[in-house]
């Protein structure tokens, strides 16, 4: 009989000088994971954000809007902001423009599947093409004193599976931890993400190991914590609309007592996210983007279709609100939503 392995006890974990007290990341997710978004998720449990990707070549050039993407508030720390682009030089020069605004991290995205950016050899594609990924995480290393991160897939697809050589490059070329969705190219978000390749990763190099795919619930969080041994755990879809997932995976991990939110502790977040979102981006932008979320929000509530009907036809923000806190307040039934 094998002696029992000794539970490992889920502490802080750091990342070249970053400590992250609590090592639940929110994944970042283009067009979603904006600056409210990440606050939120911060102030109801997530120990560290990154953001969404940002074009290196579009940053290089000063485009105003992709800055926009990569700023970030200082209550949102630690911070990582994710570079994209198929050249290892662009991606330094962005990482030396980048690094003035002093993020936390600077991270790669080496596992965006869009076709058209893996043909270009950006995002995944450096799947295809691990000298080019050595490269690239050695332009970016040398570009700043900011700790690198790299976000990869298992592979370009089920019969070519390289995370481990993709990971064993990164950090030979300086990466001070990589975070693997452990999904292939090919699988695009579709099937199911194989979290053995996110133990055989943590098998095979010495940085740290953030495991991500599927962590729906704290239930998945613990086993993704449980089978692969990874440092730390990655959460997008399943934050959506449940910000408080966080803090229910760290008091899951840290087996401590959870009490859910109940209605009106939901109703507090999702207001307080409504007014942020709209002093970030102004009514008319913010509006638009807090109707996604409000539907995030109200997924699985008695009454959510007449809500969210009801809700895409208002354009007052005042109207907005009173609509919003009339739906979430109204029944207790909306104390039995999921957490
Ligand atoms: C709508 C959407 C946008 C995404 N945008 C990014 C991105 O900008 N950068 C990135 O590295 N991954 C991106 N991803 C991948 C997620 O970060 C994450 O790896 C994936 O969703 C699996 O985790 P989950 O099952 O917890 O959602 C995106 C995924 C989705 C669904």
């Amino acid at each position: 009989m094998q002696p029992s392995q000794p539970e490992r006890i889920f502490a802080s974990l750091t990342i070249g000088a970053v400590t992250v007290e609590t090592p639940l990341f929110v994944a970042p997710l283009a067009g979603i994971t904006d600056r409210t978004f990440r606050r939120i998720c911060r102030r109801n449990g997530a120990g560290m954000v990154i953001t969404e990707m940002v074009a290196a070549e579009a940053l290089v050039r000063n485009h105003p809007k992709t800055w926009n993407l990569a700023r970030f508030e200082q209550d949102e720390r630690p911070v990582g902001v994710q570079l994209f682009s198929h050249d290892p030089a662009v991606l330094g020069e962005a990482a030396r423009r980048v690094a003035e605004l002093e993020p936390d991290v600077i991270d790669l995205n080496f596992g965006c599947p869009v076709k058209k950016v893996v043909r270009r050899g950006a995002g995944a594609g450096f799947l295809e093409d691990l000298g080019r990924l050595s490269a690239a995480v050695r332009e970016v290393v040398k570009a700043s004193s900011i700790p690198v991160t790299v976000k990869l897939r298992s592979g370009p697809a089920s019969d070519r599976i390289n995370a481990v050589e993709a990971a064993r490059r990164s950090e030979d070329a300086g990466a001070a931890a990589v975070v693997l969705h452990a999904r292939t190219t090919s699988q695009f978000f579709r099937g199911r993400a194989d979290w053995k390749v996110i133990a055989e990763v943590k098998q095979a190099i010495r940085i740290p190991v953030i495991g991500n795919g599927d962590v729906a619930r704290p239930e998945d969080a613990q086993r993704l914590w449980d089978e692969t041994g990874c440092d730390g755990i990655m959460i997008g879809r399943g934050a959506l609309g449940h910000p408080w997932m966080f803090a229910a995976c760290a008091a899951a991990l840290q087996q401590c007592p959870y009490y859910p939110p109940n209605a009106e502790e939901k109703w507090a977040v999702i207001a307080e996210h409504y007014q942020m979102m709209l002093a970030d981006k102004g009514d008319k932008v913010g509006l638009l983007e807090m109707r996604k979320h409000l539907g995030w929000y109200s997924k699985g509530l008695p009454g959510a279709v007449q809500y969210r009907a009801q809700v895409v036809r208002l354009n007052d923000p005042q109207d907005v609100l009173t609509t919003s806190k009339e739906f979430f307040l109204k029944s207790k039934l909306a104390e039995a939503g999921s957490d």
